[in-house]
């Protein structure tokens, strides 16, 4: 393992979860690492622990949501490594309620982090791709939800799968200037996580979804498993990432009812399945 040339990975959301997860992965890779994150503490204390095991890894405390500090991340890795090879969008947050009592500003927290986070990352970062000429690629992380709704995430749902379609976009648009930058958008099932610590809770309804949701993510498939995944994919250069095993049936309904211009039905056992299939 070179760590000195390694390729430099980007990773917004680093300090937890998933974010964590690739960056332990790349780093057993030998890739060098800008670990991004909001939270100033957890990134420090996590980049620490990296550093001390012999990993070259720089903490650039970032709020997706901004993006001059989205363009200070790219300029402060440029700085200190030269370049980048990986960018993973990847920091986001969770709104459960009904649509209509989720306050404007939980719902301008949602755009902001979840979609305005990983536009920032795309304007901030691809320019410099194709300045360096070299292979390059980004990672979005979406959801299954961005891929098939379920009540009383309206904010998750409208964010990842706008995340989908932007990420299905650069890919064609980098394809038609025959750029070597790939494109994967990763739309993973419940995965163990921080995640519900973001979540506001705002009507009951939202309230006991949360604590269906939080069951489930606790007991979702580890940073570890679905960061093994993400880097098999890189490696092929796949776009789709689609760690978890059992949804199939929830988005065949939903193709079958867009394409048959019937009404679309949630079954609360989507969710649940979803749950199993991860273990
Ligand atoms: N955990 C799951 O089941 C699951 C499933 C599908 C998709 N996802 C997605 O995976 C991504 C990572 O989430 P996670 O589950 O690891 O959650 P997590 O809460 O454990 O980690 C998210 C990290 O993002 C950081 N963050 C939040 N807002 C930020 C901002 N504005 N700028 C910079 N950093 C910010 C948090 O501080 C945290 O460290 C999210 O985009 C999430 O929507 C998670």
């Amino acid at each position: 393992m070179n760590n000195e040339h390694g390729p430099v990975a980007v990773i917004t959301g680093a300090a937890s979860g998933i974010g964590r997860g690739l960056a332990e992965h790349a780093a057993k890779l030998g890739m060098r690492l800008v670990l991004a994150d909001r939270d100033a503490a957890g990134l420090q204390t996590f980049c620490d622990h990296l550093l001390a095991g012999g990993v070259q890894a720089l903490a650039c405390v970032t709020d997706v949501g901004d993006p001059a500090q989205v363009e200070r991340l790219r300029d402060r890795t440029v700085e200190h490594f030269g370049g980048v090879d990986l960018l993973f969008n990847n920091a986001g947050v969770m709104q459960t309620g009904y649509s209509w009592e989720i306050t404007r500003a939980q719902w301008d927290r949602m755009l902001t982090v979840n979609l305005d986070g990983v536009i920032n990352g795309i304007r901030a970062f691809v320019p410099l791709f194709l300045r360096q000429g070299r292979a390059a690629h980004v990672i979005n992380t979406a959801s299954l939800a961005g891929l098939v709704s379920s009540p009383l995430m309206a904010p998750y749902n409208v964010t990842k799968q706008a995340v989908v379609a932007l990420s299905e976009t650069l890919h064609y648009e980098l394809a038609m200037l025959g750029a070597p930058v790939s494109v994967s958008v990763l739309c993973p099932g419940p995965v163990a996580s921080e995640i519900m610590a973001s979540n506001q809770v705002v009507d009951a309804a939202g309230s006991s979804f949360s604590q269906l949701l939080d069951g489930t993510i606790r007991q979702g498939m580890s940073p570890g498993e679905l960061a093994a995944q993400v880097f098999d994919a890189i490696a092929q250069k796949r776009f789709w990432i689609l760690p978890h095993k059992g949804f199939e049936p929830a988005l065949e309904r939903r193709v079958r009812s867009i394409l048959e211009q019937t009404n679309p039905v949630f079954q609360m056992t989507d969710v649940e399945e979803d749950s199993h299939a991860a273990r």
